[in-house]
């Protein structure tokens, strides 16, 4: 008798399942395969075990039949518990009803490791104990759906730009100066200098863009903000574009066709991610280009028919954004912004010098701002006017104004948060589920 195949993925299983309603329907015709991997669930009426297994390759459903195993193998069935690792062997046939269309048919079984007392059970648990064992929490069904719905936005996002022969740049971590503001940073020590974990990019890309054209970067990014909402983190991972030569109306495209680009990937590829999150896929059909587009002015006078007292030069927050997102069907661009609260580095409105080409797109259902960006300003001498300004010290950016110096160049660029994007893709109620471990406030474990 030839060695099971050692098999780590459900489509690899698939190959070597004997089909349904054919000679080997019994499976008994099949090769042998052999699974690791965890138990996910397990019923046993005495006589026969259905086991969920949770493999390198997705989950598995197995049956053991105390007549079919040895005693010792029938043994490792009856003792197995959650969560214990184990090693399987059988063979596998189509069964329409499982997961993945493939059920295998114990003929062995062992256990590696008996696990005793997991503590995550089917019954329900609160977010701060789900929160503390994060790295067990990792294991269960909704949990595996947001990281794999993230893994392949993250792809979604590489792919996007390699076709259209973007350039990747990995920006740094350490940076001796703010991008965002200066009140959000998370300070360290430098061998005796002071040193901040990079809020943006952005700065770093300005340059790359003149040497490349078309640049961006994907990366961890940190804000010291004591923001406890459902959208806020203090680590997390923006991917951000930048385009020699590209104005206001251009990147107002290019975020538009990103957005589609990325949703339509999920829709094709996430299918089964979605069902497990219970997404309503029919609001993420909805979008596609042209997006609304409105002024931030536009927007004031929108807020304040609907009763929102907001006043022309105040900064929106969640109400505001949620309030704009409801009057549209698909997500909305906000463009236009007052200069008095927007980062020092955005360019003038030529038509309103009051305020900026800046662009937010506000994802619908109440996910807030996914996306933020603007043309820069490439005058150097209003950009130094700008640092002072903004009381940022001008030594610590000039190399950034070096890149106005030596072939100054219209550019533009925004950045989206990874995690936002995904809560909204997933339609998951708070960040804190789209990424492995989450930094939030005063929660830094595990
Ligand atoms: O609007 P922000 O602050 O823009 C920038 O950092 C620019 N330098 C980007 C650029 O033009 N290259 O942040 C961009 C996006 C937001 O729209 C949001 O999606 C996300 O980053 N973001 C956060 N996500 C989670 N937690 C936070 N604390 C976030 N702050 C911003
Ligand atoms: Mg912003």
């Amino acid at each position: 008798m030839s060695e099971p195949i050692s098999v780590t993925s459900l489509r690899e299983l698939a190959q070597y399942a004997s089909k349904a309603g054919q000679e080997g329907q019994t499976g008994q015709d099949s090769r042998e395969v052999e699974l690791s991997g965890w138990i996910d669930n397990k019923r046993s009426s005495g006589k026969i075990a259905f086991l969920k297994v949770r493999t390198t390759g997705g989950v598995v459903q197995a049956v053991a039949s105390r007549a079919d195993l040895p005693e010792a193998a029938w043994a490792e069935v009856e003792r197995v518990t959650q969560e214990s690792a184990v090693r399987l062997r059988g063979r596998a046939k189509e069964d329409k009803r499982a997961p993945g269309g493939v059920e295998v048919q114990l003929t062995d079984f062992e256990v590696l490791s008996l696990t005793e007392d997991f503590p995550i059970t089917p019954k329900e648990h609160g977010t701060a104990f789900l929160m503390e064992h994060r790295h067990l929490w990792l294991r269960s069904s909704r949990q595996r759906a947001a990281l794999r719905l993230r893994s392949e936005i993250e792809q979604a996002i590489r792919d996007f730009f390699y076709e259209r022969d973007f350039t990747l740049i990995d920006s740094p971590i350490l940076t001796p100066a703010a991008c965002e503001g200066t009140s959000t940073l998370f300070e360290t020590d430098y061998f005796g200098d002071k040193a901040y974990l990079s809020q943006s990019g952005q700065l770093y890309l300005e340059p790359a863009a003149a040497a490349l054209g078309k640049v961006y970067c994907f990366g961890p990014t940190f804000r010291a903000e004591k923001s406890k909402t459902r959208r806020h983190l203090m680590e997390f991972w923006m991917v951000e574009p930048e385009v020699a030569f590209l104005e206001f109306e251009g990147l107002c495209q290019l975020a538009e066709e990103f957005v589609t680009y990325l949703t339509g990937r999920v829709l094709e590829r996430s299918r089964e991610e979605l069902k497990v999150l219970e997404r309503d896929t029919a609001k993420l059909e909805q979008v596609a280009a042209p997006f609304p587009r409105i002024t931030y002015t536009e927007a004031i006078k929108l807020l304040n028919e609907a009763g929102n007292p907001i006043q022309w030069g105040d900064d929106f927050g969640a109400d505001e954004e949620t309030l704009v997102a409801a009057k549209f069907d698909r997500p909305v661009m906000v463009t236009r912004f007052p200069t008095a609260f927007k980062a020092f580095y955005m360019q003038p409105d030529p038509d309103n010098p009051d305020t900026v080409l800046g662009l937010d797109i506000i994802a619908p259902e109440g996910y807030g701002e996914i996306i933020g960006g603007s043309q820069r300003i490439h005058d150097h001498d209003l950009l130094l006017s700008r640092i002072h300004q903004h009381n940022l010290p001008v030594e610590a950016f000039q190399w950034y104004l070096d890149v106005r110096k030596y072939g100054a160049f219209p550019h533009s660029g925004f950045g989206m948060g990874i995690e936002r994007f995904v809560a909204w893709m997933g339609g998951l109620t708070h960040v804190r589920e789209t990424i492995p471990y989450p930094r939030m406030l005063y929660r830094i474990y595990p």
